[in-house]
C-alpha cells in the first residue's frame, strides 16, 4: 500500500484509536460483533472487538442495543449470503428508532463486487464497509465515517501484509485460535475462499509462538493453530519451519495443554505430522481432513489432486499411528456432472474410513468459481443422494462414538450445561462433547470424567 511496514501501520491505526477515545460521541456507547461462519471469521470478529473495546465501546447484549453494529459475513456457501440480506432488512428499524446507530459490513461476502453492488443500491444506510484484508484498518474508518458522516467502502483485492500487533479480547478466556497462515492457493473448483481470502501467506513463526506464550501468562489453556491449508504452512517464509515444526514447538509452549488445528488439506498431510500428533499428547486427537468426494472423477473435476485410494490410505495411517484419533470431514453432495455411482464411492469411503463426524453440504454454485459455470444438477436430483449422505455419516458417527463410552478422558470444562445449571460441557481431546455434574470444578479446568453414557453425538460424564 503506502511503503509502510506492518508495524508503523498498527502504529497508526493505535492513532486513530486515541482520537475516538476522546470523542465525545463515544462515552457510554455500546458494540455487537454479529459473526457469520468459519473459525477465521471467530478469529476476526475476536479482533474487531478488542479494537473497539480499546476504543471505549462496552459489549451490548442484542442487535438492538447496539450504537456500532458489525456483521462479519460469510459467503462460502448461498445460504450464508441470504441470512445477511435478512438482518440487514430488520437493522433498518433498529437505525430508525437509532439514529445515531452505525451499522457495518466486513468478512468475504464484502469482497465480491456484485454484493457491494447490491449493497450500494439496496441498503443505503449501512455506513461502513471494509473486507478481510484490512480489517485493521477499521479504527481509520470507523473515526473517519465519525467525521464525515457519509457512507464508507474500502475493499482490498489482495495483499502481502500481515498486520496483527493491534488488540483483541478473547471469547473464551480459557481457549482461542490462532491465524497461522492466510488466504488460500488451492483453487478448488467449487470454492470462492481463494478469491475473498487471496494468496497464501504464513505468518512468522516467532511471531506466533510469542503471541501464544502471551496467551499461556494470561490463562489460556488451549489454542487452535487456524489456517485453509495448515499442512502447507511455512511455504515462501525464510526459515525452514514446517507445520509439524510448528505445531511441535506450540505443544511446549508452557501452560498450554491442548492445541487444535484446523484445517488440513489431505494432498498435503505429512507422515512426520503424524508422527508429531503421534508422539505428543498434547495435541488434540483429533483431524479434520475434508473428503469433499469419493469419487476420482469428481475429485478430478473439484481440483483437489488427490484420488480416493490416496485418501483412503491417508486415512489409514492416521488410525493405525494414532488409533484414538477422531477424523471428521467436510462433504460436498450435488457438484456438477456428479451422478448416483459416483454419490456411491462417497458413501463406500464414508463406511472404509468411519467419520467420527461430518458435515455434509449440497453443492452451492459462486459467482466466479470454475463450477459454477459448468453445467448444474436439477434440486430434486441432489436431495436423495444428500440424505443418503446423511444417514450414512449420521450412522457411523455414533457407531464411532460409542467406542470411548466407560473409558476415563481428560475432558476441558467449557462452560455451563445450557439444559442444567447443575452441571457442566466440555470437550475431550477428540473434539466430543461430555456434559458432567460441576463438583467444585471450574471453567477452564481439566478434569477427568468418564464418559458413563454415550447419548449419540456427545457422553454423558461423571468426575472422577
Ligand atoms: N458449495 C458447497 N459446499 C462448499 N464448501 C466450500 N465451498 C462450497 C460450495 N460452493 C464446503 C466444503 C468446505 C467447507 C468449509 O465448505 O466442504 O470444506
Ligand atoms: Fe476452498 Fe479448497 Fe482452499 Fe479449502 S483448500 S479454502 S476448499 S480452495
Amino acid at each position: 500500500m503506502n511503503g509502510m511496514n506492518d508495524r508503523e501501520e498498527s502504529q497508526r491505526q493505535r492513532e486513530y484509536i486515541k482520537k475516538i477515545q476522546g470523542m465525545p460521541q463515544i462515552t457510554g456507547r455500546k458494540y455487537l460483533v454479529v459473526t457469520f461462519g468459519c473459525q477465521m471469521n471467530e478469529r476476526d470478529s475476536e479482533k474487531i472487538a478488542g479494537v473497539l473495546e480499546e476504543m471505549g465501546y462496552a459489549r451490548a447484549c442484542s442487535e438492538e442495543e447496539a450504537d456500532i453494529l458489525i456483521y462479519n459475513t460469510c459467503t462460502v456457501r448461498d445460504n450464508a449470503d441470504k441470512r445477511l440480506y435478512g438482518r440487514l432488512g430488520v437493522c433498518k428499524q433498529h437505525k430508525n428508532a437509532n439514529k445515531d446507530m452505525i451499522i457495518a459490513l466486513c468478512g468475504c461476502m464484502m469482497q465480491e463486487e456484485h454484493v457491494i453492488n447490491k449493497i450500494r443500491q439496496s441498503y443505503p444506510y449501512v455506513d461502513i464497509i471494509f473486507g478481510t484484508h484490512n480489517i485493521f484498518k477499521l479504527p481509520e474508518l470507523l473515526y473517519t465515517r465519525l467525521e464525515s458522516g457519509s457512507q464508507i467502502i474500502d475493499i482490498w483485492k489482495d495483499t502481502d501484509e500481515i498486520v496483527e500487533d493491534l488488540p483483541s479480547v478473547r471469547k473464551y478466556p480459557f481457549k482461542t485460535g490462532v491465524n497461522i497462515m492466510f488466504g488460500c492457493n488451492n483453487f478448488c473448483s467449487y470454492c470462492i475462499v481463494p478469491y475473498v481470502r487471496g494468496r497464501e501467506r504464513s505468518r512468522n513463526p516467532k511471531e506466533i509462538i510469542r503471541e501464544i506464550e502471551g496467551y499461556a501468562a494470561d490463562g489460556v489453556v488451549e489454542v487452535m493453530l487456524l489456517g485453509q491449508n495448515v499442512n502447507s504452512y511455512g511455504k515462501g517464509l525464510d526459515s525452514r519451519v514446517t507445520f509439524a515444526g510448528l505445531i511441535g514447538e506450540v505443544a511446549r509452549i508452557d501452560g498450554i495443554r491442548r492445541v487444535r488445528f484446523m484445517t488440513s488439506h489431505p494432498k498435503d498431510l505429512s507422515d512426520e505430522l503424524i508422527q508429531t500428533i503421534a508422539d505428543n499428547e498434547k495435541i488434540a486427537r483429533h483431524i479434520h481432513l475434508p473428503l469433499q468426494s469419493g469419487s476420482d472423477r469428481i475429485l478430478s473435476a473439484m481440483n483437489r489432486h488427490y484420488t480416493r485410494q490416496g485418501y483412503i490410505d491417508l486415512a489409514e495411517r492416521i488410525r493405525r499411528e494414532i488409533p484414538d484419533a477422531a477424523i471428521t470431514t467436510d462433504i460436498i453432495v450435488g457438484f456438477p456432472g456428479e451422478s448416483d455411482e459416483d454419490v456411491d464411492d462417497t458413501i463406500d469411503v464414508i463406511e472404509r474410513v468411519r467419520y467420527d463426524g461430518a458435515f455434509t453440504f449440497e453443492y452451492s454454485p459462486r459467482t466466479g468459481t470454475p463450477a459454477a459455470s459448468m453445467t448444474q444438477l436439477a434440486k430434486e436430483k441432489v436431495q436423495p443422494n444428500f440424505d443418503r449422505v446423511l444417514q450414512t455419516v449420521q450412522r457411523i458417527s455414533k457407531e464411532q462414538a460409542a467406542r470411548f463410552e466407560g473409558r476415563v478422558m481428560e475432558v476441558l470444562v467449557e462452560g455451563e450445561d445450557e439444559k442444567d445449571s447443575t452441571r457442566y460441557t466440555g470437550r475431550i481431546s477428540q473434539n466430543n462433547v461430555v456434559h458432567f455434574p460441576k463438583s467444585g470444578l471450574k471453567i477452564g479446568d481439566f478434569a477427568q470424567i468418564r464418559l458413563d453414557k454415550c447419548k449419540g453425538f456427545y457422553y454423558n460424564g461423571i468426575v472422577l
